[in-house]
């Protein structure tokens, strides 16, 4: 077996009811009394920010409210963040919200420390160095970064998506409160449900993978398949949203001690240009990409096909392979996820620049089956074609 290194050093509380529990975490953890919460605009009508700074302000902490998030995070909003950050003279950070707002959180906690622009961390311009201590409490199911040592951050100016990664960005805390999911629309359940399983997925199989992010994904993909058609068909099932807040994490485990792959190298550069959601995005790669992976590759696909319950120990790896390509095209079309054809914007003149964008992506060196542009190109005729086929049979 090759050498291998794991690394986690976030403080995790899972469970319902676990949010009354913050003010008394945080003190044990030292993140210091004038705290900046940061959550997205969508969550203000549900009003679990404002039932956070009621729980907090009423414990002693000072609470500013930081609500200039966006679905894809610019890293303008997270450098006008630092600023007030800075002119409240906060200690920590809490995020509360999807991976937007946790994302963002992280990244204006590095830059409220350490200065410069998102920009030149992610290009290697500057140095990482210690944050302001973050707490995140996801209100989605999907990303998996309260527990992850990166950020994904869009330049505004240019729509580059730009990964900062490094361990000083992992969060210090993470509270897992199934309740605080219940309130989530069904589309975006759906979309973000399905980014947590291409983490397992891609954690998995990835060439960074090791033993130990493996562990985690395999518990990830049984709970994630089995939950999410649950948690999109009956929104008030809190035991499904338990189960897909819990494979949300162990996803977010598994990959982010290793790395995505091709799904994302082609979401990522979706969502940068088009401001798709990212697990929409997600979505309407997985099929073609897994399509491509499994070539030369069966024996981790039949394993994944196994994890996720869809296969048996004792079928053929080609007849799991098989099954996986099936089960999970019945899956995606429970959920009623937009084929690439009828998302706002997409243009196949762009494809070009689409392949461009992914083969610059860091995490392309990491697909378990080497790519280059035209594998890409053959990925992206293939999303438009099977969307094509989509349409004709409904
Ligand atoms: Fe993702």
């Amino acid at each position: 077996m090759p050498p291998f290194s794991y690394a986690i050093s976030t403080n995790l509380v899972f469970g319902n009811g676990t949010v009354a529990s913050l003010p008394a975490k945080l003190t044990e953890l030292g993140f210091g009394r004038r705290i900046f919460l940061v959550t997205d605009p969508g969550l203000l009508d549900a009003g679990i920010p404002e039932r956070l700074k009621s729980v907090l302000d009423g414990a002693g902490f000072s609470t500013t409210l930081f609500s200039q998030v966006r679905p894809n995070p610019r890293d303008s909003d997270c450098m006008a963040g630092a600023k007030e950050f800075a002119a409240k003279r906060c200690d920590a950070i809490v995020a509360v919200g999807g991976g937007s707002a946790m994302d963002t959180a992280k990244t204006i906690a590095l830059l409220a420390r350490q200065g410069g622009t998102p920009s030149a961390y992610a290009d290697g311009l500057r140095s990482y160095g210690e944050t302001a201590p973050v707490a995140c409490i996801p209100t989605t199911a999907g990303t998996g970064s309260e527990v992850t040592r990166s950020a994904v951050i869009t330049e505004a100016d240019t729509h580059r998506k730009m990964t900062l990664k490094h361990e000083w960005l992992r969060p210090a805390f993470a509270l897992l409160d199934p309740e605080l999911t219940v309130t989530v629309p069904p589309s975006v359940t759906a979309a973000t449900g399905v980014d947590a399983l291409v983490h397992a997925i891609e954690g998995y199989s990835c060439t960074k993978s090791q033993p130990i992010s493996r562990a985690f994904g395999a518990q990830a993909l049984g709970l994630i398949y089995r939950a999410l058609p649950r948690a999109y068909s009956t929104p008030d099932d809190l035991d499904a949203r338990s189960d897909m807040l819990l494979g949300s994490l162990l996803a977010g485990l598994c990959f982010g001690s290793a790395d995505v792959a091709a799904v994302h190298c082609l979401a990522e550069a979706l969502g940068g240009l088009y401001d798709t959601p990212h697990g929409i995005a997600n979505a309407v790669f997985l099929l073609p990409v897994l399509r491509y992976n499994v070539v030369g590759h069966e024996a981790i696909h039949a394993e994944i096909a196994r994890h996720m319950g869809v296969a048996a120990q004792a079928d053929s790896d080609g007849d799991a392979v098989q099954r996986l390509l099936d089960e999970i095209e019945q899956w995606l079309a429970q959920l009623d996820i937009p084929p690439i054809t009828r998302l706002n914007g997409v243009n196949r003149a762009d494809d070009d620049r689409i392949v461009e964008l992914a083969m610059a992506n860091g995490s392309t060196s990491s697909n378990v089956r080497p790519l280059t542009a035209e594998a890409y190109r053959a990925i992206l005729d293939d999303a438009y074609e099977s969307a094509q086929e989509g349409r004709d049979i409904g």
